[in-house]
């Protein structure tokens, strides 16, 4: 069959690139202005719920920035860099290590007094190793260190390139821990705001769930100022028919979306990338696989895609979930404002309404915060709230209604 050479091109899952990047030049755009900063005053979080495509975007921004002249630095930022001062200093000098190691060659009179005693490691690339044993030899707290090595590194680059992008994804597993004295993200901000006051180009971009700004805030005040926020939403209707059309445009591919399956995945997705990668790759596996004739997709079983996208994407995280608090969700998302933000009042009055055992204000504050830890709410700058999974309330709904 003349169809067996074109696979199925949707790609739901994490960070997976799209077979078609739909929309987001205004936020490529956005990002632009940013990179054309010769001193570096603004930094950029990229922030987004679930799944709305953050490190896609970020990944598309990448090439964006080396073309534009800059060097690009970066990882996931995982929990563990986050423990200690240390760790994240660490995380640091080992992204920054494969760039400058490349570029830069070390010789003694490069280095700062009193480092490299031994004739033969005069000339030495500026890999981690070195960049280490300079941290580790330079004398205050982890921040005067770190500051230290970095002036140093970009003493070596400079001249050569416009600056270093450091890019952190999954930046909201950042924390500082206060109970260990150990400030991790305090550190990130301070270093990055102090070299940047000297002239250093150096851009921080940091990617993550709502929860990054208020804690960057709460960390440090001036963060609010520092940064510069691009939001991320669901994408709008015609990028949304752009993400379902185009990667099904090829003309060796056998499926066809009518107009009607293509609202329908439209409704369905709400215009969430992830959600719409999800259901147009089980439509499409459904028709291969019934290899229905003629070339239209004519129906599209809701029923089983929504229950296998309640399996795969919504479960795993309702498991976690305690009765008490799946009470508590069931009230938030009585409320008209559940997919948009409400207050804990409106929580607490939508309890009065529904449950036998209603919420009080300090208890709902509580629960709040550890649904929060579990990634299911967040809480916004002007203290409100919002669920931070995509349709989560429609999810919610589905398990009440078929119980009943
Ligand atoms: N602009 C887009 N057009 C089409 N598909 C997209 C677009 N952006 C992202 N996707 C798809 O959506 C899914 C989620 O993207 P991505 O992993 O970048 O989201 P995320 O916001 O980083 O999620 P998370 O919060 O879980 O890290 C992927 O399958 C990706 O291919
Ligand atoms: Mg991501």
């Amino acid at each position: 069959m003349e169809q067996e050479s074109f696979k199925n091109p949707f790609r739901p899952g994490a960070g997976h690139r799209p077979p078609y990047l739909a929309g987001r030049t205004a936020e490529q755009d956005e990002m632009k202005q940013y990179l054309d900063q010769r001193l570096v005053t603004q930094n950029v979080i990229l922030t987004g719920l679930r799944g709305v495509g953050k490190t896609v975007l970020l990944e598309t921004v990448k090439p964006i920035a080396m073309e534009a002249g800059w060097l690009w630095a970066g990882a996931d930022m995982s929990e563990s860099a986050s423990v200690t001062e240390d760790n994240l200093a660490l995380r640091i000098l080992t992204d920054i290590a494969p760039v400058t190691a490349a570029l830069a060659i070390a010789e003694k009179k490069h280095l700062p007094p009193g480092f490299l005693s031994v004739e033969e490691t005069m000339r030495q690339p500026l890999d981690f190793g070195l960049l280490n044993a300079i941290y580790r030899q330079e004398p205050g707290l982890v921040s005067d260190k770190l500051k230290s090595v970095l002036t140093f590194v970009w003493t070596m680059l400079s001249g050569t390139t416009k600056g270093i992008v450091f890019a952190y994804d999954e930046a909201q597993n950042l924390a500082d821990h206060a109970a260990k004295s150990q400030y991790p993200l305090a550190l990130l901000l301070e270093v990055f705001q102090s070299l940047q006051r000297k002239g250093i180009p150096f851009l921080l971009v940091l990617t993550g769930l709502p929860t990054l700004l208020p804690k960057l805030i709460e960390s440090r005040t001036y963060s609010e100022r520092m940064f510069h926020v691009i939001s991320l939403k669901q994408l709008d209707e015609q990028a949304s028919r752009e993400a379902i059309m185009k990667p099904i445009e090829d003309a060796q591919c056998p499926v066809r979306f009518t107009e009607e399956v293509v609202e329908t995945i439209c409704r369905l997705s709400g215009g969430y990338p992830y959600f719409i990668q999800f259901i147009c790759k089980e439509i499409y596996d459904i028709w291969v696989a019934k290899a229905v004739s003629g070339r239209e997709v004519s129906d599209v079983p809701i029923t089983d895609i929504v229950m296998k996208l309640d399996n795969d994407f919504f479960q795993g995280r309702w498991a976690r979930v305690t009765d008490r608090q799946k009470e508590l969700l069931k009230a938030i998302v009585a409320l008209p404002t559940c997919d948009d933000e409400f207050t804990v009042q409106e929580i607490v009055g939508a309890s009065r309404m529904l449950l036998e055992k209603a919420f009080s204000g300090s208890h709902v504050t509580q629960m709040m915060s550890s649904l929060s830890n579990q990634g299911l709410v967040f809480k916004n700058r002007h203290g409100k709230y919002s669920l931070a999974v995509p349709l989560l309330a429609a999810f919610i709904r589905r398990q009440y209604d078929s119980i009943g």
